[in-house]
C-alpha cells in the first residue's frame, strides 16, 4: 500500500535540500509525494530560480503565506497549512532545516496525529537568541525520524533525552544537491560576466539577524569588508532583508560605494555554486555555505561566534571569527597571504543521504 508524504519547502535553503530528497522520493514504489511551499520565500530569485535550476517539481500546494514577524508568519503557516493535513490526511509530513517553516508545519502535524520526519535534525548552536535554534530544539521534541547530518548531531539528541531507535545518521542532501549540479556549475559564465578571475576574489553572504540587526556590527563588518576589497574583488550577492538593514540604518553608501565592492541582488543556485568554488575566500553567516565550502575545499571564514555545525570546523575548512572586524581583518590576511586551510569531507557526504532517507521511511512507515 502506497504511503503519502508531505514535503515542506519553506524558504531559499530549504529548497536545496528538498531537491535531492523530491528527487529520491520520485523514484520510490511506496511513498507517495505531495510538495507544498509554504510561500515563506516568494521573490523569483530566493524561490523560483531554484526549482527551475534543480528540476524540483512544482509545488502541488503554495501556501503565499509570504513574510511577516516571528508571531504572524509561523501561525498563518500553520492556519493554513492545518486545512491540508485534514483535506489529505498524509501517513507522515517531512520537513527540512531550521526556518519558521519547519516549526510551523512540524507543530500542525503532530497535533493532528502524524508523524513527523525532520531531515538535519540535531545541530545545535547553543545560543537561543537565533530564531533557528528555537527552531530546530522544538522540531526535534516532536519529531518521530530523527535524520542526522553530522556526528555531533547524534550527541546532541541523545543529551535532550531522545530515544537512539528515532536518530539515523544519513549524511548531507544538500551535499547530494551539489555534487549532482556541480558540473553544470562549472560551466556558469558568472566569472565572466563579473569579469572576475577564479581564486582571484572572496565571496560574502550576509543575513543573520545578529550581524545586520545591529547598526554598530552591521557597520563594522561593512567596514571589514570594504577593507578586504582594496586588495581583491569582493563579490556580495545581497539578501533582501541585509539590504533593507543597510538602507533602515543609513548605511546604504558603505554598502553600495566602497570599491572593489560588487554588491549584486541574490543570485541562483548554479553561478552562486560556481563563485564558490572558484572563490579564494568566503565570508558568511550561513549555516549551509559553512559546509559547502567544505565540500569544495574553499577556505571559509564564519562571521559567527558559534556553528551548529561543528563538523565544517573540526574535519572542514571552516573557521569561526565572529563580527569583529579585526578578527575578520586578521583572519582573512591570514588565508589571503598564504595559509591553506587543510580539510576532509565528512562522513556519508557522499551524494546519498536522500537515498538513505527514502530507505528508512520506506522501511518504517
Ligand atoms: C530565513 C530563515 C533563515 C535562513 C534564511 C535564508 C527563519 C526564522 N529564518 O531568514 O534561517 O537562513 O531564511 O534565506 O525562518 N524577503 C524578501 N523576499 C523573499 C523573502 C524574504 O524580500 O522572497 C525579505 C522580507 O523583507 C522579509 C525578510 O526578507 O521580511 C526576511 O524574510 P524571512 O523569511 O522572515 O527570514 P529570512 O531572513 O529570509
Amino acid at each position: 500500500m502506497s504511503k503519502k508524504v508531505i514535503e515542506i519547502a519553506g524558504a531559499r535553503p530549504n529548497f536545496v535540500k528538498i531537491a535531492s530528497i523530491a528527487r529520491a522520493m520520485g523514484r520510490s514504489r511506496v511513498l507517495e509525494p505531495l510538495l507544498v511551499h509554504t510561500g515563506q520565500h516568494y521573490d523569483e530569485a530566493m524561490s523560483r530560480v531554484f526549482f527551475d535550476e534543480l528540476g524540483i517539481p512544482r509545488p502541488d500546494i503554495n501556501l503565499e503565506v509570504g513574510s511577516a514577524s516571528h508571531a504572524v508568519q509561523t501561525a498563518e503557516i500553520m492556519k493554513r497549512f492545518e486545512e491540508v493535513v485534514v483535506r489529505e490526511r498524509p501517513d507522515l509530513v517531512l520537513v527540512v532545516g531550521d526556518v519558521n517553516s519547519t516549526i510551523a508545519c512540524a507543530l500542525v502535524s503532530v497535533k493532528l496525529g502524524v508523524p513527523v520526519a525532520h531531515v538535519e535534525a540535531g545541530l545545535r548552536s547553543f545560543d537561543r537568541t537565533m530564531p533557528e535554534e528555537i527552531n530546530r530544539v522544538l522540531t526535534d521534541a516532536i519529531s518521530s525520524f530523527l535524520l542526522t547530518s553530522e556526528p555531533s548531531a547524534e550527541v546532541n539528541l541523545r543529551r535532550e533525552g531522545i530515544p537512539p531507535e528515532r536518530i539515523f545518521f544519513v549524511g548531507n542532501c544538500m551535499i547530494d544537491t551539489l555534487l549532482e549540479h556541480r558540473d553544470r556549475a562549472a560551466r556558469s559564465a558568472v566569472l565572466g560576466d563579473l569579469g572576475i578571475a577564479a581564486k582571484g576574489y572572496a565571496l560574502v553572504t550576509l543575513h543573520r539577524p545578529s550581524n545586520v540587526d545591529d547598526a554598530s556590527t552591521f557597520a563594522g563588518i561593512l567596514r571589514a569588508l570594504a577593507e578586504i576589497a582594496g586588495r581583491l574583488p569582493v563579490v556580495f550577492p545581497v539578501h533582501p532583508r541585509t539590504r533593507k538593514k543597510a538602507a533602515a540604518f543609513g548605511l546604504a553608501d558603505l554598502l553600495e560605494r566602497a570599491p572593489g565592492l560588487r554588491v549584486l541582488d541574490p543570485i541562483g543556485y548554479l553561478d552562486f555554486l560556481c563563485l564558490t568554488a572558484n572563490a579564494r575566500i568566503v565570508l558568511t553567516d550561513s549555516g549551509g555555505i559553512q559546509e559547502e565550502t567544505t565540500v569544495l575545499g574553499v577556505p571559509c571564514l564564519t562571521l559567527r561566534r558559534n556553528t551548529e555545525r561543528p563538523v565544517t570546523v573540526e574535519e572542514g575548512t571552516n573557521r569561526l571569527v565572529g563580527p569583529d572586524p579585526r578578527a575578520i581583518l586578521r583572519e582573512a590576511a591570514r588565508i589571503l597571504d598564504g595559509e591553506v586551510p587543510r580539510g576532509w569531507i565528512p562522513a556519508l557526504w557522499d551524494g546519498k543521504a536522500a537515498d538513505r532517507i527514502i530507505a528508512i521511511l520506506e522501511e518504517r512507515l
